[in-house]
């Protein structure tokens, strides 16, 4: 896509990138791709505001190049180390001998541990105006979100946020890259929460210490690092991001992820009995099967639901791998206080039951009802299947 401007004298570039399979080597793009958005400030000073993955570099270039001559850059702001955001900067600082490159004191040494550059550095502080003429910029330093170094910059004429990370999401841009021009809003939701649960949410109080940081600034326009720019409703993606945090704290919305796995269906008999009886209730579900949906997928459901319902058979004496896998991922980002319930088939002995017992432990979440049966679950089993569900779904009404 040609540099498409966002305000006067300042630009969006980047690069969509549609080939990568896994975000940070984990988290599956393959259908959604991502985008990596920079900006560039073209005042009496050229200045690049982050960049992109060591990808399509070539795009970049010409896009810096239609507005100014990439060699003639006068500074780079690096917001975030990460390199789906630095690296291309080696290749930049070729281009360009004489730019400076700005950054936290933190970022400062990280430059030099990942890329071995420490000429042309220079470190702001918190809050520290840089004043180009036409244009000024403020940085504001925001860590752990996502990385310590992290922080974002702030044009004070246009009131344009450059946020990296924060306020960002899965999903290449398709042809629209502001939140008013997008046909498809529901998708860049979906998709900057399944981003905001994957990446962000472990450090959902840097989160919430820095929306407030911000709080009284005069935002027109927030531009991440990924996703849509948002000049319409900026407050919308702040606001999702504010909310999505307190999720960690605060109390869930009332809803059930069923998440299952089976070896030869016997399990699965029993997921849809229990089902039928949290529909009973009248209480939202999502129903997901583990072996063949990423934890990415997963995490959302969970992140934002108050109730949890593991179905899993006893595999050699323990958990079905497959979901002792997911709550490996979800004891590492922490989604703690949720209500869970278990049932699953065994063959010869139980063993899933007393691994869940043991997750549910270290995630504080509240074990309530457990059901384990042998082999294939009876008429009788069934219906009890039907009751257990509904019971933990009036459980989940009544404390919301
Ligand atoms: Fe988009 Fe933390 O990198």
């Amino acid at each position: 896509m040609p540099a498409i401007e966002v305000k006067p004298g300042i630009y969006w570039i980047g690069v969509n990138d549609r080939t990568t399979d896994l975000f940070e080597g984990l988290w599956p793009i393959t259908s959604e791709g991502v985008s990596y958005n920079a900006y560039l400030v073209n005042g009496d000073k050229k200045v690049l505001i982050d960049m992109a993955k060591d990808i399509e570099l070539n795009v970049l270039l010409d896009q810096i190049a239609e507005v100014v001559d990439p060699s003639k850059l006068d500074y780079i702001v690096v917001n975030h180390m990460e390199p789906d955001h630095t690296g291309v900067i080696k290749t930049m600082r070729r281009i360009a001998p004489g730019v400076q490159v700005l950054g936290t004191a933190r970022t400062q040494r990280m430059l030099a541990e990942f890329y071995n550059f420490t000429e042309n550095v220079q470190a702001v502080n918190d809050a520290e105006i840089l004043d180009l003429g036409t244009h000024q910029l403020q940085f504001f330093a925001a860590p752990m979100v996502h990385w310590p170094e992290t922080m974002v910059t702030y044009e004070t004429t246009h009131r344009v946020l450059f946020s990296c990370d924060a306020f960002g999401g899965y999903g290449a841009l398709q042809g629209a890259i502001f939140d008013d021009q997008c046909t498809m809003p529901s998708f860049y939701e979906r998709e900057s929460l399944r981003y905001y649960v994957n990446i962000v949410a472990l450090f959902h109080k840097p989160v919430l210490k820095a929306i407030e940081k911000l709080r009284n600034l005069k935002i027109d326009v927030v531009a991440p690092s990924h996703g849509l720019i948002w000049r319409e409703h900026p407050e919308h993606i702040i606001q999702l991001y504010e909310k999505w945090a307190g999720y960690a704290t605060g109390k869930p919305d009332l809803g059930v992820t069923l998440v299952y796995g089976t070896m030869y269906g016997n399990t699965e008999e029993m997921v849809d009995a229990v089902a039928q009886g949290v529909v009973r209730a009248n209480v939202p579900i999502e129903i997901f099967d583990v072996r063949h949906t990423h934890a990415s997928y997963i995490l959302p459901s969970i992140y934002t639901h108050s109730g949890v319902l593991v179905g899993a058979p006893t595999y050699e004496g323990a958990l079905f791998p497959p979901m002792a896998h997911l709550m490996d991922v979800l004891e590492r980002k922490r989604i703690q206080n949720r209500k869970v319930a278990y049932m699953g088939s065994y063959g010869w002995s139980g063993g899933a039951r007393r691994e869940l017992a043991g997750w549910a432990e270290k995630l504080k979440w509240e074990m309530a009802d457990t059901f384990e049966f042998p082999g294939m679950p009876t008429a009788a089993d069934l219906r009890y299947g039907v009751e257990f569900g509904y019971r933990f779904a009036q459980s989940l009404k009544e404390e919301a």
